[in-house]
């Protein structure tokens, strides 16, 4: 071993939308040691479903531990150095198996996929005014395709095998966290069946002040207590591998969602701290501390982190925006008007000096926070003889901008207090250029986070705060390395613009029903 010390080494599960990665820190630097990352393959059968193999992931899963280990043995570490895991997941999406095979039932639904239009109206429809927030007092969530209640209600309504299953009392239920563990911990042998309190605040079944599944929501969902799986904080032990892979014999001590991990990451972990993440979509959470805040203005309230099963919850507003990174995949996929999403969305964009009036809301599958209009469609607007393509790229950047204004505006109102800087991280927030727009579009400074992938380091702080490698409460002394962009506009342009955007979005509102 390096050094002659025995060092404290945490690996991470890291399952986003696009890619799995396996990453490990050296605890007592806090530091990334190593990390091996493979893509996910992309299944859109019909418009707006978005469906993944949860077999693969569970491949993926082996092949990066396999292939992260082994560089760690170049490094002068072996496995037996790591400790712990943690697991950090895409929340929302949805898995539905068979206890006693294994087998998933059908594909994972994943969290933007608006298959559950329907469902969402029929539930609609056993409520009061068909009030769309009617569930926020308990659960901190409005009713939206998005969230996993409604994939179970689907997958239940729709698929045989799933019905099945549920009458034969088969049926488990879970999000990707969920999949990962009882798969890891022995599948059909005793896999442990459970999920951390953040991922469980996605799903629109749990009471955010009970922390448990809510009798009346399971009702009303239709979904049974026995296929769900059991609620545990976000740090503690909960089980050791015993999948005969390379990870055998390790705990598993650590939980969360990718963006509550990435709030941890960022040491997010005073109540008024904010953080936004850029990836496919953008998150930004604003942490209240131990206090629920009910936001009036279209934002959700959520679980942020519980670092033991003693712990106090700490409960977080969320602003969810369903595009961001996915609107450039489009410009590229789509319409063919970008080659490399990372070089050109920043070079080309930075060839005009502003979008020539062009605004571009993406809404291809409707819009999240702070609008929840499952209705809305992208649109771009403001077109002239004198648009080009770099107009319209730019016009993209700045939709994640304005869209993460949107946020802040109901933020603040919510709070009553006006965030006074953003912490930033995601692979998307490598590009400079949409840095500094952000800065100037929100009219405060936006503090860059050096590593990427705060949600991977968030999980990890949370598993080796479970077996006491990893202090939180030095943790919260940590100083992030980041890159700070002022802004360098007035407010008087701000807000002009912001106006525009406003008006574009009010043109994209209503457009799937007309
Ligand atoms: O709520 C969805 C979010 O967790 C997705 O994460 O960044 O992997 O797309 P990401």
């Amino acid at each position: 071993v390096k050094d002659g010390l025995k060092k404290s080494l945490v690996g991470v599960i890291d399952d986003g939308t696009k890619t799995v990665r396996f990453v490990i820190f050296e605890a007592e630097r806090s530091e990334e040691l190593t990390a091996y990352q493979i893509d996910k393959t992309e299944v859109q059968p019909q418009e707006g479903w978005y469906e993944q193999d949860p077999m693969e992931i569970l491949n993926h899963i082996k092949t990066c531990a396999d292939n992260a280990i082994g560089q760690l043995t170049e490094l002068g570490y072996s496995k037996e150095d790591i400790v712990t895991l943690g697991i950090t997941n895409q929340r929302e999406t949805t898995i539905a198996w068979d206890k006693y095979t294994g087998e998933p039932l059908h594909p994972a639904i994943a969290w933007n996929d608006i298959r559950t239009d329907s469902t969402v109206d029929a539930i609609l429809a056993k409520l009061p005014d068909r009030n769309k927030n009617y569930l926020k007092n308990i659960s901190g969530l409005p009713i939206s395709p998005y969230f996993s209640a409604l994939k179970m209600r689907w997958l239940k309504d729709n698929i045989k095998s799933v019905r099945r299953a549920s009458r034969d009392k088969r049926l488990l239920f879970g999000t990707v966290d969920s999949w990962i563990v009882w798969n890891l911990t022995g599948g059909p042998q005793g896999g442990l069946h459970i999920t951390d309190v953040t991922n469980a605040s996605r799903t629109l079944l749990m009471d955010l002040d009970t922390l448990n599944w809510d009798p009346m929501l399971c009702r009303l969902f239709g979904i049974h207590r026995e296929s769900l799986p059991q609620i545990r904080s976000s740090s503690e032990l909960y089980g050791v591998v015993k999948d005969g892979s390379i990870l055998d014999g390790i705990g598993i001590s650590g939980i969360l969602g990718n963006q509550q991990a990435a709030l941890v990451g960022q040491n997010c972990l005073q109540a008024g701290q904010a953080k936004n993440t850029y990836r496919s979509g953008c998150f930004l959470l604003y942490n209240t501390g131990t206090r629920r805040v009910h936001s009036t203005h279209g934002l959700i309230t959520t679980l942020a982190y519980k670092l033991g099963p003693n712990a106090p919850p700490v409960y977080a507003l969320e602003g969810s925006i369903a595009v961001a990174g996915g609107a450039m995949k489009f410009l590229r996929d789509n319409l063919g008007l970008v080659r490399d999403v990372a070089r050109d969305t920043e070079l080309v964009a930075g060839q005009v000096f502003s979008t020539g009036d062009v605004y571009f809301v993406p809404a291809f599958s409707g819009l999240y926070a702070p609008y929840w209009r499952k209705d809305a469609r992208g649109i771009i607007c403001g077109l002239t003889a004198f648009t080009t393509k770099n107009h319209i790229i730019r016009a993209a950047l700045e939709a994640v901008c304005f869209q993460t204004r949107d946020i802040l505006e109901a933020m603040n109102k919510d709070c009553g207090m006006p965030l006074g800087k953003l912490h930033v991280d995601g692979k998307m927030a490598a590009n400079h250029l949409l840095m500094q727009l952000q800065a100037d579009l929100i009219g405060i400074p936006v503090l860059r986070a050096h590593t990427w992938d705060m949600s991977a380091l968030g999980a990890a702080v949370c598993a080796g705060h479970a077996t006491g490698v990893w202090a939180v409460d030095q943790w919260r002394h940590h100083a992030t390395p980041n890159d700070t962009f002022l802004p360098t506009t007035t407010d008087d342009d701000r807000d002009a613009r912001y106006t525009k955007w406003k008006m574009a979005v009010q043109r994209s509102l209503g457009w799937a029903t007309t």
